[in-house]
């Protein structure tokens, strides 16, 4: 089976998807999850520490005696602006990163005791590896999340554990992310096609072998 972190919206959905499309099992976890819209999941708020707690158990009763094929890390939302004007910072540090760890760390324990091979998805964003000067505090989520998925793809290969881990470094998608605060046309025109991010993504995991993989799909290659 396969688990996505932040699968009920966006690139998330994409795959979700797609690889149920291929007749796999996928549960979805998000903030707004729906059982008759998303089809099998969880409603977790990666912001609130006991929710969090909560999902780790319920993953453990659901899929702790289940093959999982894969884990991949989606879940996040976005900001620009200056530092000084937005709104509950620490919100965005839970969501985009110190929240998710336990989900993280609750897949990775099943996975490196597995008798059979899988995958560790880590979605990033460009903005994890270079900065921009409106969105200090996204910019800092995204740096942790790269940081961690080079850190955990080189702890998989120093335990040889049967754990391929893959990074994502993401351009901007036309996905709800934008909602509220689309940037204008010109910009949001190069913008990817998330069906087809979500397609190459796939491909990839499916096809490479390796501790650790890293790929860039910068915005305007695939729209
Ligand atoms: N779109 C872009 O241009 C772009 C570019 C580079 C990187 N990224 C990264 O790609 C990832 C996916 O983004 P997307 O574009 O697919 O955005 P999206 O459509 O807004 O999806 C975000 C996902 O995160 C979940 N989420 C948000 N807040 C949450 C919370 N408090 N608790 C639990 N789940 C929460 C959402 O759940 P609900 O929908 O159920 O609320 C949803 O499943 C993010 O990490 C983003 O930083 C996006």
């Amino acid at each position: 089976m396969h688990i996505i972190l932040g699968g009920t919206s966006g690139l998330g959905w994409e795959m979700m998807s797609q690889i149920r499309g291929r007749g796999e099992r996928v549960l979805v976890m998000g903030h707004n999850h729906e059982e008759q819209y998303h089809g099998e999941g969880l409603r977790v708020d990666l912001y609130d520490p006991n929710s969090v707690e909560q999902i780790t158990n319920q993953l453990q009763d659901m899929c702790g005696d289940e093959h999982i094929d894969s884990f991949s890390w989606a879940a996040g939302y976005g900001y620009r602006g200056n530092f000084a004007d937005q709104a509950d910072v620490r919100s965005m540090g839970e969501v985009n990163f110190a929240g998710a760890l336990p989900i993280a760390q609750w897949a990775w324990r099943q996975m490196i005791v597995q008798a059979k091979p899988s995958k560790f998805v880590v979605l990033g964003s460009v903005s994890g590896v270079r900065i921009r000067s409106d969105n200090a505090v996204y910019i800092a989520t995204k740096f942790a999340q790269t940081g961690f998925a080079r850190a955990i793809g080189a702890e998989a290969a120093r335990l040889e554990v049967p754990v391929n881990v893959h990074l994502f470094i993401l351009g901007g998608m036309k996905t709800p992310f934008w909602t509220g605060w689309q940037p204008g046309d010109e910009e949001y025109s190069t913008f990817n096609d998330p069906r087809k991010v979500a397609s190459e993504i796939i491909e990839i995991v499916d096809v490479k072998e390796s501790y650790f993989t890293e790929t860039l799909i910068e915005r305007g290659t695939l729209i």
